[in-house]
């Protein structure tokens, strides 16, 4: 029989004794361990329900199971890219064929001229699986897709259009920096000179349009497409126009931090530190943001799992490219907070009906869908930012080596 040891009752009695709840006594590394081996758990659970692999989980259900949808959406490489993470984690065959086989249901998106979401699809796919286990074919798809993605280019503006058949003219989204990511690893893997052009004259055009003077940043702006000027700065997903739509300016964390990576151009870290001081300043005291920094009913309005994983992630980079140590720790503590917060009772879906690993996801309130659900990309962020820090626990000093 297993003795209670010293140990273990230092560990269960003594914080009950102060009133610290069990889970947040844990340690960051095992509150990780955990949520991972959850995340592994739902992901093969998704996959033995889903079955289809031409049919990609975005957002769940009020019972819970996900809501599947076809290859051309832009959320469709994240259930991919969950896999393949955690096939890196833990090297389960099962993992791996479950992504093998979600990836090549999205083998047509490397020709979908429609959306700037090429990036997103193909690289969270077939990205990933080139990264995890190099092949030559799937390198052939990232770099088809690249060249897709080119063609959305406007020289008149320097941007790629985001978005075709909307209101706007030529409409560019704040989440259009994460597709650079694409161009970037594409220049400088058999891809062209040009995709890096494209991608830095994109970032340059967003730093100095997208942001307002306090850091906080616009959602959509629109281009006069004859004389490459501002037309209307306006909001989709967020509150209002001169709001801060909080999973936009995690995508702007994350997108200049990126950009930086691949250039080491100072004025895309500074912009980087820029979005991250605002996005931190507005946190609450739990570190997970409201759906939107100025949504009028805060306290009582809903998080964004979804905003504070993307900037989870991002702020382990970042924190390993600020030049001041005082930086650097400090976005290495707000990561973590995030991500204990995360790894918590209070969003972690576990218990629930859930099939997703994240509960408290706000898709598009505005629209008033995916309201405080599971999705798909709140788990992918999750997932990666719980990487990046197992592999700054082992050591590793950088965040990413894509
Ligand atoms: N890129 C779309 C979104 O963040 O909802």
């Amino acid at each position: 029989m297993k003795t209670f040891s010293f140990q273990r009752w230092k560990m269960v009695v003594l914080p009950l004794a102060f009133g610290i709840h069990p889970v947040a006594a844990q340690s960051l590394d095992s509150a990780v361990t955990h949520a991972l081996t959850f995340a592994g758990k739902q992901l093969k659970r998704t996959a033995a329900e889903v079955v289809d692999s031409l049919r990609f989980p975005r957002s769940t259900l009020a019972d819970g199971t996900w809501r599947t949808t076809q290859a051309r959406e832009w959320t469709s490489g994240f259930f991919a890219g969950c896999q393949w993470y955690m096939f890196e984690h833990t090297d389960d065959p099962e993992f791996k064929l479950a992504a093998q086989r979600w990836t090549a249901g999205m083998v047509e998106q490397q020709f979908d001229k429609g959306t700037h979401d090429v990036g997103f699809k193909i690289f969270c796919s077939y990205g990933n699986g080139h990264r995890i286990v190099p092949a030559g074919e799937y390198q052939k798809v990232i770099l088809q897709a690249a060249q897709t993605l080119t063609t959305r280019f406007n020289p008149t503006i320097g941007c790629i259009k985001s978005w075709d058949n909307r209101k706007w003219i030529y409409p560019v989204i704040i989440d259009n920096m994460m597709n650079l990511e694409l161009l970037f690893w594409a220049s400088e893997h058999g891809g062209t000179k040009r995709m890096r052009d494209i991608a830095i004259s994109h970032a340059e055009k967003t730093m100095r349009n997208h942001f307002r003077q306090d850091g906080g940043t616009y959602h959509v702006l629109d281009y006069d497409t004859s004389t490459g000027s501002v037309i209307a700065r306006n909001t989709h997903q967020g509150y209002a126009d001169e709001s801060v739509w909080s999973r936009g300016q995690a995508w702007g964390i994350y997108g200049f931090t990126m950009t930086y990576r691949f250039t080491k151009d100072e004025r895309f870290l500074q912009t980087a530190e820029r979005a991250a001081d605002y996005f931190i300043s507005y946190l609450p005291s739990d570190h997970i943001p409201y759906w939107d920094f100025m949504a009028p009913g805060i306290p009582n309005e809903p998080r964004d799992v979804s905003a504070a994983a993307i900037a989870a992630s991002a702020l382990f980079e970042l924190s390993t490219f600020s030049k001041e140590k005082s930086r650097q720790l400090g976005y290495l503590e707000k990561a973590k907070k995030i991500l204990r917060s995360l790894c918590s009772a209070a969003y972690l879906a576990q218990g629930t009906n859930s099939r997703g690993i994240l509960n408290h996801a706000v898709g598009h309130k505005p629209a008033g869908t995916e309201l405080d659900v599971s999705i798909i990309y709140a788990d992918y962020y999750f997932i990666e930012a719980m990487m990046r820090y197992v592999r700054r626990q082992q050591g590793m000093p950088k965040a990413d080596d894509r």
